[in-house]
């Protein structure tokens, strides 16, 4: 736990704190580093950011980053260099001045709330995992202090409890979606959740084993898992913040490892594929974020896992299963696994009663094509959606969090991409057009279209690529608690 606290007025400066303040800030002016100091600090944040680590006493570190930094919402400079300093750093202490931002800008509320994020999410490293040795000297970030003005401390202090839950969740999630593949199967992840969703009562977890999903009619699971001696497994995770009213369900891409199956990946290309689980490990992610700030909603999540291996009893190129749903489907690109997962998934999830009811909305997350990144890169997930106030909301959930999405196309015109001559529909266009939305497209006709449904394609964000390595980043937890905060649907 990185403990948090809020104060303003004087600071009660030590050598185990870094500070991290703004050229024009009355703290800096009156922080006791010695007017020279501050004036050289204050003459470099002109331009970049200054750092000094070394005769700054009563602080231990000082850093003073240029103000056009604090502003920018969009490139998030201030958290990606913050992640930087505190990670290599002497001080466990960090004390943020937050004296720059008007908590009533909701561009400004976008840029704290992915900053505390990113510093909530320092707590873990994939070093905790148990691979590495531990490092002799590392120090951690502990504490985090915020030094505000009087009037920003209640926006501020709900916020502090928004992020810090909210970085539990990531925190969950990439602890799974880190953990390599040969131990983390689709039995691992149901066991490891179940077990964490204990200390939660609301949480209650449904296992549907190898037996039972092919039982239960989920062909297209059954088939992409078939391959493997991991077997599949399908999880139904429940949250009850509340007795009665609507609830939301979240699907998620679990595939524990994409070798592409038998139209297998290249070496290059298969060796980020234990990360193909992020969708799955995320919606698990959300519900912890949920259960911690205890929201009075109903929710479900279902978690489709597979591993996706060649072998003498894979699936093949032209095979034929049925869904859940019962379209028939031809399997023509085995390496598009994730939406036959997700289709099952899908149609399961809008099966579900609850008194009666039908689910309120279906949201599904997914590592689903390489395509997004090409056309959104690195920083912005893919929506598509039947639904145009569901794309509305988190539309602006994502601009008020600072997780960011951006709307796709999704239409009839899109139909023809996944027609096939023998089955109802097939996995794959066989040109090489509008890839992710064909994808989009394909799991549509799994989703009935009275229930708003939204298709998440994390294939760009579900990962924080920084110093040359990929670490999972937990995204798209913050926009959906963004969301579920905002619309009070669920209630
Ligand atoms: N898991 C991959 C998508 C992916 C690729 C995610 C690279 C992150 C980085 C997915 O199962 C896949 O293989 N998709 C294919 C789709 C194609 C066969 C239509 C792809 O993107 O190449
Ligand atoms: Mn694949
Ligand atoms: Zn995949």
């Amino acid at each position: 736990m990185i403990n948090s606290l809020l104060t303003h007025g004087s600071l009660a400066a030590r050598d185990d704190m870094h500070l991290v303040t703004w050229p024009d800030s009355s703290l800096l002016q009156n922080c006791e580093i010695g007017a020279a100091l501050t004036e050289a600090l204050r003459q470099q944040a002109a331009h970049s950011l200054a750092d000094c680590a070394f005769g700054c006493a009563p602080f231990g570190r000082v850093t003073v980053v240029p103000e056009s930094d604090w502003l920018d919402g969009l490139t998030q400079k201030l958290a990606a260099a913050l992640r930087g300093l505190c990670r290599k750093t002497a001080c466990p202490h960090l004390v943020l001045d937050t004296s720059r931002w008007d908590m009533d800008d909701k561009k400004h509320r976008a840029i704290v709330i992915s900053l505390l994020h990113n510093l909530f999410n320092l707590e873990y490293q994939v070093s905790d995992l148990g691979y590495k040795k531990p490092a002799d000297r590392a120090v951690r970030l502990s504490h985090l202090t915020l030094w505000c003005l009087p009037h920003q401390e209640h926006a501020l202090s709900a916020l502090l409890t928004q992020t810090a839950a909210c970085a539990k969740g990531m925190i969950a999630a990439r602890r799974l979606a880190d953990r390599p593949s040969e131990h983390c199967t689709p039995a691992f992840m149901v066991s490891d959740i179940v077990r964490q969703a204990e200390d939660y009562p609301q949480l209650r977890c449904d296992v549907l084993d190898e037996n039972q999903i092919q039982q239960h009619g989920l062909g297209l699971l059954h088939a992409v898992g078939k391959g493997a001696s991991n077997p599949p497994r399908l999880l139904v995770i429940h949250y009850d913040g509340c007795d009665e009213g609507p609830f939301g369900v979240y699907v998620g891409k679990g595939i524990t490892f994409d070798t592409g199956g038998l139209w297998l990946k290249s070496g290059e290309g298969m060796y980020t594929m234990k990360y193909d689980m992020c969708g799955a490990a995320n919606v698990f992610g959300l519900l912890v974020a949920t259960a911690e700030l205890k929201l009075p909603v109903r929710l479900v999540g279902v978690l489709a896992l597979a591993e996706n291996m060649p072998g003498p009893d894979a699936m093949r190129p032209g095979e034929i299963a049925t869904s859940y749903s019962g379209l028939s489907v031809e399997i023509n690109n085995t390496d598009a696994e994730g939406r036959l997962v997700l289709a099952d998934a899908i149609a399961w999830a809008a099966a579900l009663r609850k008194e009666q009811q039908p689910p309120h909305y279906i949201i599904d997350m997914a590592t689903l094509t390489g395509a997004v990144v090409k056309a959104l890169g690195y920083d912005i997930t893919g929506l598509w959606s039947n639904d145009s106030a569901l794309t509305r909301t988190l539309s602006t959930a994502a601009e008020h969090s600072g997780d960011s999405l951006w709307p796709m196309p999704l239409d009839a015109r899109f139909a023809p991409q996944v027609e096939s001559r023998i089955a109802d529909i097939c996995n794959t266009p066989t040109n090489n057009a509008a890839i992710s939305t064909s994808a989009a497209w394909f799991l549509n006709r799994f989703c009935p279209a009275e229930i708003p449904w939204a298709h998440l394609d994390i294939s760009g964000t579900a990962l924080w690529r920084e110093q040359g390595y990929s670490v999972a980043s937990g995204r798209p937890v913050p926009l959906l608690i963004q969301h579920l905060l905002e619309t009070g649907e669920v209630k």
